[in-house]
């Protein structure tokens, strides 16, 4: 378990850069942390390290977001906005899971049961409005 203290939002992205360096295919990164927290910050730049051509935002009214070009496509995910388990369901995860990109889900907690044993989970906290403490386990 180790501990990032980030001051920025800009700290937060490069942390995510950072961590796309010890990515490999078929990985699943689980996200949690309270609204604002800096989960979709830190997917940004993930992405970006991973050569995505688009930049990540939020996923909302599309469930997924997929970004490609890059040395692996990622699929994006938030489990805030799905409304309930049977739409979390629908979604068909396995197929994205167990695919040879690698999948980000922002509230992974929100429906635990569906994530891969294997997945890697990594938490966000806001300790004041500009400092995060984010922990990889
Ligand atoms: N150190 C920091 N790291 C990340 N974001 C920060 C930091 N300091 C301030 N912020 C601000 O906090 C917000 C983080 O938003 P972000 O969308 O990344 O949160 P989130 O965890 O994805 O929230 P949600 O649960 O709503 O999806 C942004 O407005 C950002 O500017
Ligand atoms: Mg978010």
């Amino acid at each position: 378990m180790a501990t990032f203290i980030s001051n920025s939002p800009e700290e937060t992205e490069s942390f995510g850069r950072q961590f796309a360096g010890t990515i490999k295919s078929g990985d699943v990164i689980a996200l949690i942390g309270d609204l604002g927290s800096g989960k979709t910050q830190f997917v940004k730049g993930l992405a970006s390290a991973l050569g995505a051509t688009t930049t990540a935002t939020s996923p909302t009214f599309t469930l997924i977001h997929e970004y490609s070009g890059g040395r692996l496509p990622i699929y994006h995910f938030d489990f805030f906005r799905i409304e309930d388990r049977s739409s979390a369901e629908r979604l068909g995860l396995d197929d994205y899971f167990f695919d040879d990109g690698v999948s980000v889900i922002e509230w992974a907690d929100r429906f635990g049961d569906l994530i891969p044993q294997s997945a890697r989970w990594i938490s966000f906290e806001t300790n004041s409005e500009t400092q995060r403490a984010i922990t990889t386990k």
